[in-house]
């Protein structure tokens, strides 16, 4: 997102009791998306994201889109018309009641990519040791809770541009872990295997690496997919001028699905020409499609429409955005889809890439996050909330990168049972100090022994 600041996080909550209420208010006009190599499915059917960028008001002033019932119904209208199946929301309010908005949305085909961070439970770059704590995990838990719930919950992003150049690259260990706590938070609690991952932003210099370093290592501890905001074609473009097609061939062998979280260049007049690409064999073996930047004008001028109380003006870049969407369909079948890869190497540290903890590490699982594993995370802190970033202590606790994580158990689909949250090891190993003599070293395939 453009205008945000050094904030990367999450928010939601409701109470353990929602989550484990039954499907009164569940939203199911939609199929459940899944992971499947590298490729995401709805059913036995390719999914590929045809989505906005929503968050009216713009993160400077951070509001829950779908918490506002009404605007959600009026810019739904705006969605059908575009024919779009996603949206990404950047920030909600986890104490929120968000059933009609998702119960609207799903009755439109529309899925939610959820950003779960909020501008005060985040990730600051400037102290990411400080700011990966326990209070923080309890808000993206609250979070989960809230939205675990609807069919049309697509995914979770569990960080955004929390790395934005080289040297905050070394943010990139605590953006794994939450990635690591979420999915074991999401296993613990036996929800729907909802995926988790990370947005970058568009940064050239480290991009592939991060996408590596995101999808190596164990299991529980990979992402399910890798976003990357990328704003390189810039109309009027082409497939080998905006250098995609190198992109393609750079990400070919990677495992996981991987989709643009933002495009939609807007240095000259946007006709949207990279639709087209997206959605042709060109990309699809390597790509999932993706999310344009952004719906509502901030400012900035890349909004798709002009919002001003009740209504709602279409822009030249909505109808250019609706006719390359309208004119392009998906490729039939799979697209080229790969249904099974390797996980990736983790890269080395170079001048671009500086992670120091070693791939066999990451930042203990905070203590104080055993009983969210097993009671469910309770009332979210809203975004009235106090805060998470300054909730944690200076100097990096590690352990073996998947100590303390929890795995799915039995086969896609089916529900851990809850109390194996309770044979989660995290504080044991919370305690090991930065001191790589002291570090506990298990195993990365630990984690999956505790199922
Ligand atoms: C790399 O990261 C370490 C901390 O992890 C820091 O002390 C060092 O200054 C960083 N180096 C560069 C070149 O940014």
């Amino acid at each position: 997102m453009k205008t945000v600041g050094a904030f990367t996080a999450v928010s939601g909550a409701l109470s353990a009791f929602v989550a484990a209420s039954p499907a009164a208010t569940r939203a199911s006009k939609v199929t459940p998306v899944t992971v499947k190599g590298n490729a995401f499915f709805a059913g036995d059917e390719r999914f590929y994201i045809r989505g906005v960028d929503y968050q009216p008001g713009g993160a400077s002033d951070a509001k829950d889109p779908i918490a506002d019932t009404a605007a959600c119904k009026r810019d739904i209208a705006e969605f059908k018309k575009l024919g779009l199946n996603t949206i990404r929301v950047y920030t909600v309010d986890n104490t929120a009641d968000h059933d009609e908005c998702m119960n609207a949305l799903a009755d439109a085909g529309i899925y939610l990519a959820l950003d779960v961070n909020t501008p005060k439970y985040s990730i600051n770059r400037a102290e990411p040791e400080v700011s990966y704590n326990a209070v923080y995990l309890q808000s993206l838990f609250a979070t989960i809770d809230a939205f675990a719930k609807y069919d049309n919950t697509l995914l979770f992003f569990s960080g955004n541009e929390v790395i934005n150049d080289d040297s905050t690259t070394s943010c990139a260990p605590f953006v794994k872990a939450t990635t690591r706590d979420m999915k074991s938070y999401i296993n613990s609690r036996g929800y729907r295997k909802i995926p988790v991952g990370y947005s970058a932003a568009d940064v050239d210099s480290n991009r592939f690496e991060m996408a590596q370093y995101m999808n190596c290592g164990s299991d529980e501890i990979r992402s399910d997919f890798f976003a990357f905001n990328d704003y390189s074609w810039c109309d009027p473009s082409s497939f080998s001028t905006s250098g995609w097609d190198k992109k393609v061939e750079k990400f070919k062998d990677y495992s996981i699905p991987l989709f643009l979280s933002e495009y939609g260049c807007n240095t000259n007049t946007r006709k949207f020409e990279e639709v087209k690409s997206l959605y042709s064999t060109d990309m699809t073996g390597v790509y999932s499609g993706g999310l344009v930047y952004e719906y509502s004008e901030e400012g900035s001028k890349y909004g798709l429409v002009q919002l001003d109380g009740d209504s709602v003006t279409e822009l030249d870049d909505f109808k250019a955005l609706q006719s390359a969407l309208s004119g392009t369909k998906s490729p039939s079948g799979d697209g080229g889809y790969k249904s099974s890869g390797a996980a990736s190497q983790c890269p080395t540290k170079s001048s671009t890439w500086n992670v120091t903890i070693a791939a066999n590490q990451l930042p203990a699982v905070p203590s104080g996050i055993e009983k969210y594993m097993k009671d469910g995370a309770g009332k979210g802190p809203g975004l009235q909330g106090a805060g998470s970033q300054t909730s944690g202590t200076k100097g990096t606790n590690l352990a073996s990168a998947g100590a303390g994580a929890v795995a799915a158990s039995g086969t896609a689909g089916a529900k851990s049972s809850q109390g194996a949250a309770a044979s989660m090891h995290a504080p044991e190993f919370s305690m090991a100090p930065l001191v790589c003599g002291l570090v506990v070293l298990i195993s990365t395939v630990f984690g999956a022994a505790l199922i």
